[in-house]
């Protein structure tokens, strides 16, 4: 797998959402690094909840957010947003049964998705700021 830098290309010129990107960014590749260390159980949990908690957080604010600046494709991208998070139960699913790829699998499918999702799909609502503003 390959991880991912972060890059101005990733950038959204909305301060705040960058700041969560980039903080993703960074777990993901951190977290990717103690899988291949081969970090001890205890250690991927804590990495794991920690994922977790701010994937939600980051995905419940990027709603919050196009709600307030009154996007109109707001529906539509919650239901991207629900549509990673069922992938993503699926393959954590696959882990919490014993299978020990599945959680390499996990941090390269978040890495990808959140890449492109970036550059396809939350595009839209920072150029809709943009013009808007
Ligand atoms: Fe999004």
């Amino acid at each position: 797998m390959i991880l991912i830098e972060w890059s101005k290309e990733l950038e959204l010129g909305i301060p705040e959402i960058d700041r969560q990107h980039r903080k993703l960014v960074d777990m993901l590749n951190q977290f990717y690094t103690e899988l291949e260390k081969g970090a001890k159980e205890e250690a991927v949990e804590h990495f794991l909840e920690n994922l977790e908690k701010y994937l939600k957080y980051h995905l419940s604010y990027e709603e919050k957010y196009m709600e307030e600046i009154g996007f109109p494709e707001t529906e539509n991208h919650r239901k991207i947003h629900n549509m990673f998070k069922k992938l993503y139960a699926e393959e954590k699913e696959r882990y919490l049964k014993g299978d020990q790829k599945a959680l390499r699998e996990l941090v390269a499918f978040t890495f990808s998705w959140l890449f492109s999702h970036i550059m396809k799909t939350d595009r839209k609502y920072a150029e809709f700021v943009k013009v808007g503003a």
